[in-house]
This record gives C-alpha cells, structure tokens and sequence, in this order.
C-alpha cells in the first residue's frame, strides 16, 4: 500500500533519516520501534507530508508522493494523528471530531452521520462528552478523541505516534484493543510506540529504527522473541 524506498531526512546538517526502506502491507499493522532520537516521528511526519525529503521516494499504491503537501495526502485517506494530543481544549469534544471530518470533506451539513456513529461506537465515553470542552477530558479521553478525530476522516492509512504515551496500563490495554477492532475492520495501521511488546503483540510486522537507520525487520512474533530485541527494547516490561 505504501513503501518508503532509501527515504532520507534532514534537519540543517542532521540528518534524522539516513537511507530508510520500509514496506506497509494493505490490511496490516506495522510498527516501527526505537529509542528516544531514533528519528520515528520524522518517519511518520514525512509519510504524511509535514516534512519534506532530502533524498529518496515515498509511493503510496505505486504514485510517488515524496513531499506532496498534507492536505492532499488527507484527501488521499493517509491520516496522521500526532504525538502528545493535539486536540483543541476550548472546542467541545464534538467540534473536535467535525473538525477531523473537515479535513477530508468540506460539506459536514449531515453531521450525524454514519461516521460519527461508528466512532462514538468505538469510544462510547466520547459520545457522553460530546457537549464538553476537549480541554476537560483525562489524558486518556484526549488520546481517544486525538484517533477517533483521525477516523472521521475515514483513513485507509492511520498512522499513530505514540499512543499510548503518558497513559495507565488499562487505557493502554483499551487503545491497543480499539486498534485491533479498527485494522480487523480493514484500516492499515502504522504505529510508533516505545510500548515495545504490547505493541508487537497486535502489530504483524515491525522495523527497528535506530539513529536513522532500519537495523532490523520481521514478523512481529519473531521480533518478540528476538534476544537482542528482548535486551533492548522488551526486557524491562
Ligand atoms: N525540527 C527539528 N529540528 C532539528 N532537529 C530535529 C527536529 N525534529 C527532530 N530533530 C532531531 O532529529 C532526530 C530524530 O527526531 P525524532 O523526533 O524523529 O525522533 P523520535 O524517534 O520520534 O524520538 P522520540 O522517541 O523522542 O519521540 C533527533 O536527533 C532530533 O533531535
Ligand atoms: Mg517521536
């Protein structure tokens, strides 16, 4: 669905990405791993547009989309949910989601529609605060509202950062279940975390990025039981 093919980034005289090549599969979750600096966020903001390359090709379905602007990769269904939940703390949580919905479609007279059904299906607890400021809701809420923004814009590609960053064992457990629902409902996901082994176990594929370099790809059930891996990314959970 979409490779990244000797992808190359950088910022003034660092370079963040050094010659990456990944390949997301239609249908799957893929995630990508590595320490703090490894260059994932680079990795998902030059995917999704925010940033341009200095070397190399991103092609989604076969067109090359290497530094096309991000408003036209929405409207392609490549969507980008940040890290650290960028929603609008004055806009009640409803607005928040029209907004997400604004981005792809520009005629959101038929507010309550299909969509937004379907979301608040996913995240009931948003549906019981629509009315309320987003700025209201716990940290979690927020990480819920942030993908569920995403959905409204009826990705085919969702592309995550850190989901899970901040958040208590079970909102986690929560996150990575909604997940699994949404890729067996047919949205390819790609995601970064440092919540290395909980995140293996959903993804089917992963890549270890380190200082801006893939230094190991495979089936996430092989990666987990990789000794190297273990050592240094799943050992301590
Ligand atoms: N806007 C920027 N200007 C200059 N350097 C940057 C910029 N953004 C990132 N970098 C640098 O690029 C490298 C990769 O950063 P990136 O944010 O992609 O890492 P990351 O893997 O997402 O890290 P983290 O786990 O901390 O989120 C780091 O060395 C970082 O300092
Ligand atoms: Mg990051």
């Amino acid at each position: 669905m979409l490779r990244t093919d000797h992808l190359k980034v950088t910022y003034g005289v660092i370079e963040a990405l050094k010659d990456v090549s990944i390949d997301i599969k239609k249908g799957s979750i893929t995630a990508i791993l590595g320490a703090n600096g490894a260059g994932k966020s680079t990795l998902l903001k030059t995917i999704s547009g925010l940033i341009k390359p200095a070397g190399g090709q991103i092609y989604f379905e076969d067109t090359p989309i290497g530094g096309v602007a991000p408003e036209k990769l929405t409207k392609k269904r490549i969507i980008h949910v940040p890290e650290g939940r960028k929603i609008f703390s004055d806009l009640t949580v409803y607005e928040n989601l029209m907004i997400g919905q604004f981005s792809v479609k520009h005629d959101t007279s038929k507010a309550s529609n299909d969509t937004l059904d379907y979301v608040y299906e996913l995240f009931p607890i948003l549906k019981e605060r629509s009315s309320q400021p987003g700025g209201l809701l716990s940290g979690g809420e927020q990480q819920m509202l942030a993908i569920a923004r995403g959905l409204m814009a009826r990705p085919e590609l969702l592309i995550l950062d850190e989901p899970s960053l901040g958040l208590a064992p079970l909102i986690i457990k929560d996150i990575f279940t909604t997940l699994k629902t949404l890729n067996e409902s047919g949205v390819t996901i790609l995601i970064v975390e440092q919540n290395a082994l909980q995140t293996l176990k959903i993804a089917d594929y992963a890549y270890v990025l380190q200082v801006g370099n893939i230094i190991k790809e495979g089936p996430a059930d092989v990666l987990m039981k990789d000794p190297e891996l273990i050592d240094a990314y799943l050992g301590k959970q």
